[in-house]
């Protein structure tokens, strides 16, 4: 599918990091893009950057989700791509230092972001896509990408509550493009490795600096820059489907 004025784009967790690439990679194509995130300000303030809609959104919530695609179609008519990166990177271990077992609901709430958030997007648009009319002569109707982590194959100490977020979105990827293949919907997922978004950020200097050291070629950490555009390229090369493709520098995840 090519990317022209007249795509429409929802990205969410698009105020911040990997999603805003996306957003500011599809929009200066010219896409109409409509951000979902629970940070307004940015969001909105991101929107009107590029021309777009926002629609605060809290992807756990099925009703806040659909209540969001309503909003963005309004403003813009039924989507061609959905790129799902809004999500949380928190960490507990299976039982902690003074022998209580992990946190139950700490669980729930990282699935219920991370994975099931992704699921109340990805198809609600797969919804909108399947009865749309097809873009390309192929008969491609919609690109859904959603963002994996290859904590979903080398999860750390303390990451069994994201790792499995994450495993989720990778096992979910093949059945769903399964599931859309007749309609002519794609479903990719995106594995990154260590990108430098606010929610790397966030750490020490020295932690930042001695990730990107771990990483095999090049040593340093991802520019959000590079998923944008392995997300665009997904978008613009039909055969891709049915996949999760790691973007990590070859990087294979000790166990801290
Ligand atoms: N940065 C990395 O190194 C890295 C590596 C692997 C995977 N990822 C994944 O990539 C995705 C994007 O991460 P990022 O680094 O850009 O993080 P980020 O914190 O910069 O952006 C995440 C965005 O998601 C939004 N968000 C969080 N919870 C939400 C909810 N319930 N509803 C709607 N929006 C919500 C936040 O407000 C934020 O704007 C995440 O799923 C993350 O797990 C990131």
């Amino acid at each position: 599918m090519q990317i022209t004025d007249t795509t429409t784009a929802i990205i969410t967790g698009g105020a911040s990091g990997l999603g805003e690439a996306v957003a500011r990679n599809l929009a200066a194509s010219g896409a109409k893009i409509c951000l979902f995130d629970l940070n307004e300000e940015r969001g909105q303030a991101l929107a009107s950057e590029l021309g777009g809609s926002f629609a605060k959104v809290d992807v756990r919530d099925a009703a806040s989700v659909m209540q969001g695609f309503a909003t963005a179609r309004a403003a813009q008519g039924q989507e061609h791509i959905m790129v799902n990166c809004a999500g949380i990177g928190v960490a507990a271990k299976t039982v902690d230092r003074d022998g209580r077992p992990h946190d139950a609901a700490f669980y729930e709430r990282v699935i219920g972001i991370n994975l099931i958030g992704t699921f109340n997007c990805a198809s609600q648009a797969a919804a909108g896509m399947v009865a749309a009319d097809p873009v390309t002569e192929d008969g491609e109707r919609g690109v859904i990408i959603n963002t994996a982590s290859v904590a979903a194959f080398d999860g750390q100490i303390g990451q069994i509550a994201y790792a499995s977020s994450k495993a989720g979105i990778v096992g979910l990827t093949l059945p769903m493009a399964r599931d859309l293949s007749r309609k002519g919907v794609r479903v990719m997922a995106i594995a990154p490795g260590i990108f430098k978004t606010p929610m790397v950020a966030g750490l020490p200097e020295e932690v930042q600096a001695s990730l990107g050291a771990q990483v095999p070629f090049p040593s340093r950490l991802g520019h959000p820059v590079e998923y944008a555009n392995l997300a665009r390229h997904i978008i613009e090369n039909s055969m891709l489907n049915g996949e999760v493709i790691r973007l990590d520098g070859a990087i294979r995840m000790a166990p801290r």
